[in-house]
């Protein structure tokens, strides 16, 4: 009830906050880190890039390439050495110091150039540099195809997305396409990675699931001689697999990639508990423990 309120019902009092800002400040303006109206500016302008037709055709293209070229024949090889594999990458290391330093510190190691935010600083000025540059060849990319073919690309990654979008929207620049192509590889990257590595560990501790979810698959796409091999599945098929949508679910719930959220009130506030929030409080609120209270 208290979260519904904060992150939705009184959305408008309880945004991120300064202190949210401070610690994911090398995220920029993105999406993630913004509030208010260039919170809504984002979103007015991410929102519909994620459901174009030809975006959700390079996602299935992509993924695809990864499986097949890279997972598959990595867990073949594992499973024919008999070898460990450890699933998870490591996260962003800086920003849980963040977390869990005394602020005074890790501003005392930024301005020393020394630890955590070193490393953090010397890595964003080589990806700054990366992408800035790959800003410019997609566009001069562009250029070229603009006036050698009018063949327009079925397939739109979300790079050239947001530079088309660049194109006819004064709010977009190249800084917007920086800040947020930087946030969807830090928000989607290792949540996705903390997920599955969670899943499966799940899932090889309960056979019966594991069993459950191939019979899923099988019932879906009963193995026919033409497609054995299939072990991909398009953006549409997936769709159909409903018990493996409960049982990743199911593993968010046991272990949130993202285990809390943070907010700052503005004005003074009651929840619909009843406590009192003064202005400026932090409101934290734990996702992992809630996935758990049999309350909820
Ligand atoms: C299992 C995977 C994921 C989990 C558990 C997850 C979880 C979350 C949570 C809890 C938030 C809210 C943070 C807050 O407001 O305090 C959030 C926001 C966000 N996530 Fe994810 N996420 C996942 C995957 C992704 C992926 C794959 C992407 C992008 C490619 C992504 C991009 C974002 C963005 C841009 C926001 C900010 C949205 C906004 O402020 O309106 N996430 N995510």
């Amino acid at each position: 009830m208290n979260v519904h309120y904060i992150t939705s019902k009184n959305f408008s009092n309880s945004p991120k906050g300064p202190q949210f800002h401070e610690t994911f400040e090398i995220l920029g303006q993105g999406i993630f880190t913004s509030d208010s109206e260039a919170w809504t500016n984002s979103k007015a302008l991410l929102h519909p890039l994620f459901k174009q037709q030809s975006f959700c055709l390079f996602l299935e293209k992509i993924v695809w390439e990864k499986v097949e070229g890279g997972l598959l024949p990595l867990l073949d090889h594992v499973e024919r050495k008999s070898i460990e594999v450890d699933l998870q990458e490591e996260s962003e290391d800086a920003i849980f110091h963040r977390y869990v330093l005394p602020r005074s510190l890790w501003k005392l190691q930024g301005w020393l150039g020394i630890g955590k935010e070193t490393k953090m600083r010397k890595g964003l000025q080589i990806f700054d540099l990366f992408l800035y540059e790959f800003i410019r060849n997609k566009q001069l990319q562009k250029e070229a195809r603009k006036y050698s073919s009018a063949v327009e690309e079925a397939e739109l990654d979300l790079l050239t997305a947001f530079i088309k979008e660049k194109e006819k929207n004064s709010k977009v620049d190249d800084k917007f396409v920086r800040d947020n192509t930087l946030t969807m590889l830090a928000a989607g990257k290792s949540t996705i990675t903390v997920g599955l590595t969670w899943f499966f560990w799940l899932v090889a501790r309960h056979p019966l699931v594991e069993a459950k979810i191939l019979e899923e698959i099988e019932d879906k796409f009963p193995a026919k001689e033409e497609n054995t091999n299939q072990m991909v599945y398009g953006i549409q098929q997936v769709k159909k697999f409903i018990y493996l949508h409960a049982a990743f679910c199911e593993a968010l719930r046991l272990f949130p990639p993202v285990p809390f959220g943070q907010r700052q009130a503005i004005d003074v506030d009651t929840l619909p508990s009843g406590h009192r929030i003064e202005p400026d409080s932090m409101i934290i609120y734990s996702m992992y423990t809630m996935g758990r209270s049999k309350d909820i």
